[in-house]
């Protein structure tokens, strides 16, 4: 840990890296859910879907990269074990048990709208506090915003070419 950049932090770090520890857990299982269902997915549009899926998998890599780092430079110690992680899971993990591709792209959305709604509250609870923490939660948020955004733009071209498909037949 780097003494004088953990110095200036004038926040809670045991709740900060408690936070960070949570959505340390969130990212891999993010990351597994969206890899699996790259795997799994059934159905209309598959071919975008799965590049988005993978694409999105990557990122959420990114971000425990990202979190593990800034959870060390504050004394703390990422989760050790994959079990921790769904214990710590503030979004939860939804297996694709049904891989069509509506499902699979509901059930990251949700996921994605846990974790801005994590990353919010982390950039909330560090505003004033430890700017490193809100700079590197404000940039994962961005990226979740954009995953969001994405994915209904998809669930949306989806549906649209499913309504235009009907109107034909
Ligand atoms: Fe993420
Ligand atoms: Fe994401």
């Amino acid at each position: 840990m780097g003494t004088y950049g953990k110095s200036i932090v004038k926040g809670n770090i045991d709740e900060i890296v408690t936070l960070l520890n949570k959505a340390y857990a969130d990212e891999w299982l993010a990351h597994y859910q969206y890899w699996v269902g790259s795997k799994v997915v059934k159905g209309i549009m598959k071919e975008a879907v799965i590049a988005e899926l993978v694409q999105h998998a990557a990122d959420e890599l990114r971000h425990a990269t990202m979190v593990a780092d800034r959870i060390i430079q504050l004394g703390g110690t990422p989760l050790l074990h994959p079990k921790d992680w769904l214990t710590h899971t503030i979004c939860g993990y939804d297996a694709p048990e049904n891989p069509q591709v509506l499902e699979v792209l509901a059930q990251n959305i949700k996921g994605e709208q846990c974790a801005i709604s994590v990353y919010n509250k982390i950039a909330t609870l560090t505003k004033d506090s430890d700017i490193v923490t809100y700079n590197i939660a404000t940039q994962i948020m961005a990226d979740e915003v954009l995953h969001e955004e994405e994915l209904q733009a998809l669930e949306e071209d989806i549906l649209g070419f499913i309504e235009t498909f009907k109107g034909r037949v």
